[in-house]
């Protein structure tokens, strides 16, 4: 299957500084075509991001919508919005959201039907906090993560699926899990969605990696069978450094 390598700016960078590392970065993958590229910027660079990279071998993403299409809901926006802006990807239940701003698996399976119906595709986070983990809980914080998150969703929306295990001890503090520790919960995902689909939706959703990846610890990850790309903030900041995160092979 193909890797998929994302780019989550955070609250990251004004428009002039969004189409600077975007005209560096086009550059240094305009070869790349093992790999699937989505860069996720704030949603007042969408615009200018997308006129950027059309016809390029980069896709534009959002790092989070609303469930609704349109309406009163002040300082929102919507899956149709995320289109008009051209973007194909959402991420979606990233740790942050979840942490800041209090999203629940409820919420998120809410907006992750939102966006399958308005043909985006979300790649949704789940991950377990350092608490969790050393209370032995990641497992089971995982399955319930998934479990709700994917709640009455079918085999032909999951198709349109990637799953991101972001450890939330691992986001942003420069400690990433070891290949081992994340390729152990990424067998463990692929054997819940096993459980819940099917034998090709189990083998053939892509189950990315997010917490501190960088260009010294990509390739070690990406050995793990069960590890089919990455979703990465602080290293995608830099045009560099991410373009060297997706010379993969
Ligand atoms: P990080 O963030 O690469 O800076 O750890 C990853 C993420 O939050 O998606």
């Amino acid at each position: 299957m193909k890797p998929l390598i994302a780019a989550n700016w955070k609250m990251n960078k004004d428009i002039k500084e969004s189409v600077s590392l975007i005209n560096k970065f086009e550059i240094l993958i305009k070869n790349i075509k093992n790999v699937e590229i989505v860069v996720c910027p704030p949603f007042t660079s969408l615009n200018e991001v997308n006129k950027l990279i059309k016809g390029s071998n980069i896709d534009l993403g959002a790092q989070n919508m609303y469930f609704e299409e349109k309406g009163a809901f002040t300082g929102e926006i919507s899956p149709l919005m995320l289109k008009d802006a051209g973007c194909e990807y959402v991420i979606l239940g990233h740790s942050e959201r979840r942490q800041c701003f209090n999203e629940t698996n409820e919420l998120i399976n809410k907006k992750i039907k939102a966006a399958l119906k308005n043909k985006l595709k979300p790649i949704l986070c789940i991950g377990e906090t350092l608490e969790q983990r050393e209370k032995n809980e990641t497992m089971k914080t995982i399955e319930n993560q998934l479990i709700n998150c994917l709640n009455n969703i079918n085999e032909k929306g999951m198709k349109n699926i990637s799953v991101a295990y972001e450890p939330v001890w691992a986001i942003g503090t420069g400690k990433n899990a070891t290949p081992q520790q994340a390729e152990e919960v990424h067998k463990f995902i692929r054997k819940l969605l096993l459980k819940i689909y099917n034998k090709n939706i189990a083998e053939n959703t892509r189950i990315i990696y997010g917490g501190s990846v960088k260009p010294s610890n990509i390739k070690e990850l990406m050995k793990m069978e069960n590890i089919n790309g990455a979703l990465v903030g602080g290293a995608s900041l830099d045009a560099e450094s991410f373009g060297e995160l997706c010379n993969i092979k």
